[in-house]
Order: C-alpha cells, then sequence, then structure tokens
C-alpha cells in the first residue's frame, strides 16, 4: 500500500502539488522538519500560503547560532504559525556533557557523532515515531552523498515516507524564489555561510568552496553527515 502511495507522489513534479497531495494524504500525520535554511523556509512558505494542515517542528540543539532563533521569530511572525521546537533528552545531554566537556565535538568523529545523535538524532527519531511521512528541505546538487535523492522515498531507516520537494532545485532556483517572493531567511547566508547548523561547527565558506564545505570542517567529507539523512533508498519491499 505504501509503496503506491510513494509512486503516485513521485509522479508530481511540481513542489506546491506535492505538499497538497501528501498533506491530504497523511493528513495529520506528517510534517516538515525545519532548519530555517532557504529550503525549509521556501517550503513553509508553500505550506502557509496554501494553509496546508502540515505541522512544521525544529530540533533545537542548545547549540544554533542566535541568527537562526532570530530567524525562527521572523518566520513565526510572518506567516502566523506555531513551530514546534524539540529538545534533546535532558538527562542524556547532561551525562554526555559532564563526562566530555561542553565541545567534545572538536576531539573525534565517534564524539561529533555523539553529540549530533543526543542533540539532533534521538529527538528526531521521537517525532517521526508519531508520523506516516515528514518533509525535508534536501536537494541533490547539497553534497556527494545526496546525488541519488529522490523526491518521495521509503526512509527505511525511520520507518516512513520522506519528502524532500525541492529535490531537483539548483542553489539558483532556491534563492530567485527567496528574494521574488521576499521569504525571510538566516542572515548568516550574507556573510559567507551556505549550510547552517549548529554554532560552534559551522563556518562561512570561501568562494568556489563546496556547499557543505563549512559544516564539521575539520573532518574528511565522507564523515559530513550527522545521522539525520542517512539510511539507504528503499522502497518499503525492500527493506525487509
Ligand atoms: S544535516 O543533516 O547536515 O544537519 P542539513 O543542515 O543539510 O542537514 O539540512 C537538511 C535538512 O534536514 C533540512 O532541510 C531540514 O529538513 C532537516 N534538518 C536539518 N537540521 C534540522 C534541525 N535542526 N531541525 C529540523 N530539521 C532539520
Ligand atoms: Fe553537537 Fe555540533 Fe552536532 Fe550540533 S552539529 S549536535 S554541536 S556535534
Amino acid at each position: 500500500m505504501t509503496n503506491e502511495l510513494i509512486e503516485k507522489l513521485q509522479n508530481i513534479h511540481d513542489a506546491d502539488e506535492l505538499l497538497a497531495v501528501a498533506g491530504k494524504m497523511f493528513d495529520g500525520r506528517i510534517a516538515l522538519a525545519s532548519s530555517f535554511s532557504a529550503e525549509d523556509q521556501i517550503i513553509t512558505e508553500k505550506i502557509a500560503k496554501a494553509g496546508l494542515a502540515i505541522e512544521i517542528f525544529t530540533l533545537d540543539t542548545g547549540r544554533l547560532p542566535e541568527e537562526t532563533y532570530k530567524v525562527i521569530d521572523a518566520t513565526r511572525r510572518r506567516y502566523g504559525i506555531d513551530i514546534e521546537v524539540l529538545a534533546p533528552d535532558g538527562d542524556k545531554l547532561s551525562e554526555f556533557v559532564s563526562k566530555n566537556g561542553p565541545n567534545s565535538f572538536y576531539d573525534s568523529v565517534e564524539k561529533r557523532k555523539a553529540c549530533c545523535a543526543i542533540r539532533k538524532v534521538e529527538p528526531l527519531k521521537r517525532k517521526l515515531a508519531r508520523l506516516d511521512a515528514w518533509i525535508c528541505g534536501l536537494r541533490a546538487e547539497q553534497s556527494p552523498t545526496r546525488t541519488d535523492l529522490q523526491t518521495v522515498e521509503w526512509d527505511a531507516g525511520n520507518g516512513l515516507v520522506k519528502i524532500s520537494p525541492l529535490a531537483g532545485w539548483s542553489t539558483e532556483m532556491v534563492w530567485d524564489y527567496v528574494r521574488q517572493n521576499d521569504v525571510p531567511y538566516n542572515k548568516l547566508h550574507d556573510m559567507g555561510y551556505e549550510s547552517i547548523g549548529c554554532a560552534p561547527c559551522t563556518r562561512a565558506i570561501k568562494p568556489g568552496e563546496d556547499i557543505r564545505a563549512g559544516r564539521w570542517w575539520w573532518e574528511n567529507p565522507e564523515h559530513k553527515e550527522c545521522g539525520l539523512h542517512l539510511g539507504p533508498k528503499k522502497t518499503e519491499t525492500e527493506k525487509v
């Protein structure tokens, strides 16, 4: 059954239509995960303008840049919407930071991934367990780890449908849309930041550098996923 729904959605090539159909299909069990990236902001504006019954949530790691909190407020005001803010488990975080210090992500890939697991991945999994579909702002162009991205996939790792309405968009298309529609965006983008995550793990990039070069810049490119978007691209039947 789910494969049929995925196939139906895969045949929709327009982002607005895809969001509208998916919103109805997964009524009350579908949400957008927003990091307030330009892509997430475009999807938010499409959801808000069309009045779709799709919730929006964010994973507040506790280490986000101040500019991201500002864009959260600007978005709430602009579209008159609530945004669900998910926090890490306080006990686990306290134990981890007490044992390893506040900035242990610089010490090793393992500690960095452990920090991402507590601050992002676990809160995300708790949220996804209550959904049938989630929407992301991923684009194939963003990274070598994302080149196979489809607009609609079975997310085998999390057991639900994953929708990336802007999978095929170029960076130029994103910024044209933001400017033409006056979409609120993170002001760090004006300071050379391309992809934005937590403050201590994000820096501006130089001209010609890869879009995600400023994320966990001290690591090798093949480690540069935090666990939110792992998992092979599988259909529901392939998962068994
Ligand atoms: S990450 O895995 O490296 O952090 P990236 O920053 O490229 O991901 O964002 C890709 C998509 O993941 C975003 O468009 C958004 O859908 C989701 N995402 C990333 N970070 C968060 C967050 N803190 N809260 C909610 N969704 C997020
Ligand atoms: Fe921790 Fe950095 Fe991952 Fe944020 S991006 S959760 S601070 S390791």
